[in-house]
């Protein structure tokens, strides 16, 4: 069975990542997909800014503290990913960065799908992990979920997705569970 995890993207107390997180695991799981989906909530890693003294790439998934294994051991237990990040003075979040920067080989040869928010949809943001997951060897998708903090938030704090999102939605989960799938025989 394909395995798909859904990376928080924001690590704030006040964060309303964690709502677009769920919706977008409540939508894959009414598509119907022969796939299951986790949430992956960076907030719980335990890891911090990131300290190593030796490249990822090169540790060959050996680190040197449990939190870092243990975040190795998760990002290895699946085929792919969608990301769900906002946007942060056009790019995504530090801590967002961090947990990708601080592994090498378990995101090799996988899929990913992002969705993005923000005031201005989270698009720079998007743009910008494409390039670093391009740089991990992850397969990014072409449908990306783009919400703004306006039109798909109450009060900018209470997701309610327009339902014109939803036709690509459901794109974006066909495509990134078909590629994670075709992935496997790659790895
Ligand atoms: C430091 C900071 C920088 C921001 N920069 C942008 C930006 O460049 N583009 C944008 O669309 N929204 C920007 N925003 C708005 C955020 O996308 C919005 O606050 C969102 O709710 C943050 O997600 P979170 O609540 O899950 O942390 C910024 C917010 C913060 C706190």
């Amino acid at each position: 069975m394909t395995k798909i995890g859904i990376i928080t993207g924001s690590t704030r107390d006040v964060r309303v990542n964690l709502q677009v997180a769920e919706w977008v695991e409540n939508f894959a799981n009414n598509r119907g997909t022969d796939a299951v989906f986790e949430i992956i909530d960076i907030k719980e890693s335990g890891l911090g800014r990131f300290n190593e003294a030796i490249p990822p790439l090169m540790a060959n998934k050996k680190y040197a503290t449990e939190a870092h294994n243990a975040w190795s051991k998760k990002i290895d237990e699946f085929d792919g990913f969608i990301f769900v990040t906002p946007e942060y003075n056009k790019n995504i979040p530090s801590g967002l960065k961090d947990h990708l920067d601080y592994l090498g080989k378990e995101w090799h040869h996988k899929a990913a799908a992002i969705v993005s928010y923000g005031s201005t949809l989270g698009i720079a943001a998007s743009l910008a992990l494409r390039t670093t997951l391009a740089n991990l060897k992850v397969a990014t998708v072409e449908p990306q979920g783009a919400f703004s903090l306006f039109n798909d938030f109450e009060n900018m704090t209470t997701f309610k997705p327009l339902e014109v999102h939803k036709p690509r939605f459901g794109e974006l989960i066909d495509d990134v569970v078909a590629w994670s799938t075709a992935l496997k025989s790659v790895r």
